[in-house]
């Protein structure tokens, strides 16, 4: 018989600028049945109850939002913790020239967690004085079809936890 296995899920988010990383954490959060939070409402005490835990924010000057990196700073080492990243951007990911996950991704691999997965879209930027007054760039973004991505995406997360999990399961009971 098989045997049923309730993974638990957390993504950790903030979106400051216009909500748009909102947009995609609820989407993923609503596939993966995951556990929605900011990084302030975390305990870290009770993260190593989660089988997954997906980061994510706007990128701003650079870099994902300070109080993720904040909250990787209280944590001990994570020995292989299966984690995805996420983030919207005004400026599309380009690599060698714009490559904004890296701060956040090296700082989860210094403190242990294995990176599964990353996901990026465009998102409505107001930021850049010159874009103000065209009422900024990608107005409208994150829309449906990055929606649709994200959903992809969280279902291709899906698969690869349930898949490892229940190799990890066998051998347990082995
Ligand atoms: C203060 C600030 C700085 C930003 N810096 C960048 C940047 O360096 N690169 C980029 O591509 N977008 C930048 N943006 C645009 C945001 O990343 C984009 O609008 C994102 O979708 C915001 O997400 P949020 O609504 O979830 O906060 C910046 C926006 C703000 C407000």
């Amino acid at each position: 018989m098989k045997r049923e296995v309730k993974m638990k899920i957390l993504i950790i988010y903030n979106s400051t600028h216009h909500g748009n990383t909102e947009k995609i954490a609820k989407v993923m959060a609503e596939i993966l049945d995951a556990e929605l939070v900011k990084p302030d409402e975390v305990d870290v005490a009770t993260l190593s109850k989660y089988d997954l835990i997906g980061l994510g924010s706007g990128i701003y000057h650079g870099k994902h939002h300070k109080s993720l990196f904040e909250l990787i700073n209280k944590l001990n080492n994570q020995k292989g913790k299966k984690a995805f990243i996420f983030s919207t951007s005004g400026m599309k990911k380009v690599h060698f020239f714009h490559e904004f996950d890296k701060p956040l991704k090296r700082k989860l691999l210094e403190k242990g967690f294995r990176i599964i997965g990353e996901f990026n879209c465009r998102g409505w930027d107001t930021y850049p004085f010159w874009v103000k007054p065209f009422g900024g760039v990608n107005k409208g973004r994150p829309d449906e079809e990055d929606l649709e991505n994200a959903r992809s995406f969280a279902k291709y997360l899906k698969r690869m936890v349930e898949s490892n999990q229940s190799v990890e399961e066998k051998h347990k009971y082995k």
